[in-house]
């Protein structure tokens, strides 16, 4: 029996990207505790994918708890023009710290714009590129470099560097700008090509734009550090910007604290989100270069607001999201995650690998705390399975053409497992039904 403010608001609500399957409506949930949600008849499910991968560190963590609570008695929140507050500063000196190239002069990242998603964190970065060239006299750098799979969120900019074919923005290819969508090179020929067409479209293009190692919302899919590092050098060679969007990899995801690192590569533009407040609030942040910030100083021919860049959200550097995101970035330094990960990774290969011989099953292919199944399936019989997942007792929520886990972080070796039995009898099932 569903409570009264589940059954009166349901009518009233537009849920993220429609309802599918039709028939399975939202569940309602009353609590969630480590790596476990609480649904209002009682039953709990082990969340497979961290609620979209944010809550890294689990539900209700007593030291994020706590850092809210504090915050909340002191300054929930203050607007951030003209006006200054401890935990915005803190984090943003935090965040330069621990990101690619850290404090080493010249390098590393030291500016930090906060917004409240990760879609409007990589419209800054994309905001911030374009007015870089155009700060440097250079205007006919107005466009980008995406690839193909690429996902950078649901509004505009995003949109327009996100895959145009991958389905999910295909109602608006008509309203968004065009930009030059590659593929990921996989051998020595398609880099030549990819070093060709970046030859050929350098002076017009303002940045690339790319997740590092692992492409999530297209598809999960995974490149090597060599060719991450490589479409980096190119970039560097040819006057490109590179940006990082780092809002899924983040925070030890794919194994190392930024995917970046893992490529020993200092982007000049980085994106942050999901994980970064530990999955509490909304709170992302786009840091930059130095020498990228300094072209926004001084006066422009109409003044000092012409080389400024023109953004600045209402709930910008929110302190109560800035206080989770600091208490975060403390159980980041001094809890295991890097080998919580590890620990992940050896147990999602064991747990998962023996699924590539079903019938039906495409790949399997893991990658820090990351585990994906892809399968030849036709996209019902896909969201046929979110009940049945349910009835396992975890969350999951396979889209596309993959079934995938992205759980907390600090989940137990013993839910992990809970989590990849489910997987092995919902796609066995499915296997041997197809
Ligand atoms: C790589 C990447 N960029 C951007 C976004 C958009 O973030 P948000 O949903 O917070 O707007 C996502 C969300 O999944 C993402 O995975």
């Amino acid at each position: 029996m569903s409570p009264a403010w589940y059954i009166d608001g349901l009518p009233h609500i537009w849920p993220p990207y429609g309802n599918f399957p039709a028939d399975f409506d939202p569940l309602p949930v009353v609590g969630a505790e480590g790596c476990r949600l609480t649904l209002a008849d009682g039953r709990e499910l082990i969340d497979g994918i961290a609620s979209w991968w944010s809550a890294a560190h689990g539900y209700q963590h007593p030291h994020i708890i706590s850092a809210l609570h504090a915050q909340l008695d002191t300054l929930p929140h203050v607007m951030f023009a003209g006006l200054a507050h401890e935990q915005a500063y803190t984090l943003a000196k935090r965040l330069t710290a621990i990101t690619p190239g850290g404090w080493e002069k010249g390098k590393g990242l030291t500016r930090v714009f906060f917004s409240d998603s990760g879609s409007v964190a990589a419209e800054v970065a994309m905001k911030i590129a374009l007015q870089y060239w155009l700060n440097m006299g250079k205007p006919k750098k107005d466009r980008f470099i995406c690839l193909n799979d690429g996902y950078h969120g649901d509004t505009f900019g995003a949109m327009s560097v996100s895959d145009p074919a991958n389905g999910l923005h295909r109602a608006f290819r008509n309203n968004v700008i065009k930009h030059f969508a590659i593929p990921i090179p996989t051998d020595e020929y398609s880099f030549e090509e990819l070093k060709e067409t970046l030859d050929a479209v350098a002076g017009q293009v303002a940045a690339l734009i790319m997740e590092p190692l692992v492409q999530g919302a297209g598809g999960m899919k995974f490149h090597s550090a060599d060719t991450l590092g490589a479409i980096h050098r190119l970039c560097v060679e040819r006057e490109i910007l590179f940006i990082a969007d780092e809002i899924a990899t983040g925070f030890y995801r794919t194994g190392s604290r930024f995917a970046c690192d893992e490529a020993g590569i200092v982007p000049d533009i980085l994106c942050l989100g999901k994980g970064l407040s530990g999955g509490v609030l909304p709170l992302a942040a786009t840091l930059t270069k130095e020498s990228i910030y300094e072209a926004f100083l001084g006066e422009g021919e109409g003044g000092p607001r012409e080389r400024a860049l023109a953004h600045g959200p209402t709930y910008m550097a929110n302190a109560l999201a800035c206080a989770a995101a600091n208490a975060s970035l403390d159980l980041f330094q001094r809890e295991p995650r890097r080998d919580q990960v590890e620990a992940i990774e050896v147990q999602l290969l064991a747990e998962l690998t023996s699924l590539k011989a079903a019938p039906g099953v495409k790949d399997v292919r893991v990658k820090g705390a990351i585990g994906v199944v892809q399968l030849d399936i036709p996209r019902p019989q896909l969201y046929a399975m979110r009940p049945q997942f349910v009835a396992e007792g975890v969350w999951l929520r396979p889209f596309a053409d993959i079934v995938y886990t992205t759980p907390p972080l600090t989940i137990t070796a013993e839910e992990l497992s809970t989590v990849t039995g489910a997987m092995q009898r919902v796609v066995r099932a499915w296997s041997e039904g197809a």
